[in-house]
């Protein structure tokens, strides 16, 4: 399948039209961005590296029966992915507290949450992704009850996958954020799963290794990422 001409450009990833309606090439570049473009920076090997987590763990998804948008990979960077239509709308799962909850209601960093805590908030930069309910998700028409009901199920869903998965690993996920989107009217999980949308730190010694690494100047973000990787037993060129 090959790149007909580019859909969407993010901050971190372009989307590919193919000559198939059905499907995009989604392209993980180097560029890495935090604080919702503010910070931004390319990074040698960053997209290689979080293409070949996002492959290891849709493929982990999948195999437990949760629907994806991935297909398969197609070089280093690229992947062949469902063409979805997206949600404007975040789902967030954390099982420690980290990041925006700590300054929003002065929740210590580390603490455990239980049961985790689901939250939305609205896919737009410019307004800082503010967070959001179900109300205004419902009102605005981002999302209807019943779409909501079945996106906070599938982020559970892959927490039960997932939390454990990196546990073995040697790692807590702290936190994550996924998107979804409909593809022939089935929800679907869409956008990536890898270190640059949730935070993962050591079992032992709590040490930072996810995006945090370049939003708070800890060290080698590239480094860090590839850890992760070869701690899930990832193979990287
Ligand atoms: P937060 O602490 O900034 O609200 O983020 C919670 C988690 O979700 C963290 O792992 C980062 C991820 N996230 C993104 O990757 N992109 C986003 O736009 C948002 C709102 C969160
Ligand atoms: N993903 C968002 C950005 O790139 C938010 C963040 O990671 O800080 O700006």
């Amino acid at each position: 399948m090959d790149k007909v001409k580019a859909l969407y450009k993010g901050k971190a990833k372009t989307a590919w039209e193919t000559n198939d309606p059905d499907f995009v090439i989604m392209e993980f570049r180097n560029d890495t961005s935090a604080f919702d473009g503010v910070k931004t920076a390319s990074l040698e090997r960053k997209g290689l590296v979080n293409s070949a987590v996002d492959a290891f763990i849709m493929q982990k998804l999948s195999e437990a029966g949760i629907a994806t948008h991935f297909e398969r990979r197609i070089d280093d960077n690229n992947v062949l992915v469902k063409k979805l239509d997206m949600l404007p709308v975040e789902c967030v799962v954390r099982n420690r507290a980290a990041g925006s909850i700590c300054r929003r209601l002065g929740i210590e960093e580390g603490r455990a949450l239980s049961p985790a805590v689901f939250e939305l908030f609205l896919k737009n930069d410019a307004l800082g992704d503010p967070m959001i309910n179900t109300s205004h998700c419902v009102t605005f028409g981002w999302a209807t009850q019943e779409q909501l009901a079945e996106m906070e199920a599938l982020t559970h869903a892959v927490n039960n996958v997932l939390a454990p998965l990196f546990l073995d690993a040697g790692m807590v996920l702290v936190d994550y954020k996924l998107e979804f989107g409909l593809f022939k009217g089935q929800m679907v999980l869409g956008d990536e799963f890898s270190p640059d949308g949730c935070r993962l730190w050591d079992a032992e010694s709590g040490r930072k290794l996810d995006k945090d690494v370049f939003r708070q100047d800890l060290g080698d973000l590239v480094e860090s990422y590839e850890e992760v990787a070869r701690r899930l037993g990832v193979e990287l060129p």
